[in-house]
């Protein structure tokens, strides 16, 4: 049986991602630093802000077939009044955890000579956002993305993105209405994406594309590009 190990897999996209990896017969790995309800496959309760103790995590859970770096956290602050614990929390979390967990998971799939890893960024990669960290940092994963995919394609190793538009999660409640009016503004279909829909692009990079698709960003947007 293959097994996923995916962050952020309490609620919203990281759920829905675990859920139809379980559904295909998958062994899932659920990771996140807090459940409010369900709980799908193995249970892992671990805060992505220790990144020290992510080789450790690594090496205590075997075996991992494909990587899902979903978790993510964003703030609505101003530009110009970011408190300096919401920047450190999204560099932490956003780009450096997922950086960490592939440095740990890749010499295993380098010796297995296969493996596939998909990393959660955003349309906000493209066009800058409000929450400048945030943008930033899924920018970031695009460049991790790319880096990742050189070093190990030789080793049959496949390492995409996704990059999500506005989805139907707490992450898209909280933002102001303002900002979700000027989104839906934007999309062709009027509508936010479901979570189901983003799991679905991330369950087909992370288990069935093509092996020459590596390095590359599946936009999952909807035109979803605000001004
Ligand atoms: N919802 C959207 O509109 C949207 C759009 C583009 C990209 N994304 C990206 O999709 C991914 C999933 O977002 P979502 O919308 O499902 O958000 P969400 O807030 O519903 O879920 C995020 C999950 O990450 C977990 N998490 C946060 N910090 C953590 C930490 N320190 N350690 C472990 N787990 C932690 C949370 O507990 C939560 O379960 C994120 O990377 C987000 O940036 C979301």
């Amino acid at each position: 049986m293959n097994r996923v190990l995916i962050t952020g897999a309490g609620k919203g996209i990281g759920f829905a991602t675990a859920r139809a990896f379980a559904e295909v017969g998958w062994d899932v790995l659920s990771l996140d630093k807090e459940f409010a309800g369900e709980v799908i496959g193995e249970r892992i309760d671990f805060d992505l802000r220790r990144i020290g103790d992510i080789p450790a995590l690594v090496a205590r859970l075997g075996q991992v077939d494909t990587l899902v770096n979903n978790a993510g956290v964003l703030y609505c602050d101003p530009i110009h009044a970011i408190p300096d614990e919401h920047r450190q929390e999204i560099l932490a979390v956003n780009l450096e955890a997922p950086a960490a967990l592939i440095a740990a998971l890749a010499p295993g799939m380098k010796a297995r000579r296969s493996g596939r890893i998909v990393n959660v960024s955003s349309v906000s990669a493209f066009t800058g956002h409000p929450d400048l960290w945030y943008g930033i940092t899924k920018a970031g994963l695009l460049n991790l993305t790319k880096s990742w995919a050189r070093a190990l394609g030789p080793f049959g190793v496949l390492v995409n993105a996704v990059a999500p538009g506005p989805t139907k999660t707490a992450m898209y409640d909280q933002l102001p209405e303002s900002r979700r009016d000027e989104i839906m503004r934007s999309v062709h279909s009027g509508r936010v994406c479901m979570p189901e829909e983003v799991a679905a692009a991330i369950l087909w990079l992370g288990s069935a594309c093509p092996e020459y698709a590596s390095g590359t960003t599946l936009d999952v947007n909807n035109g979803s590009y605000p001004r």
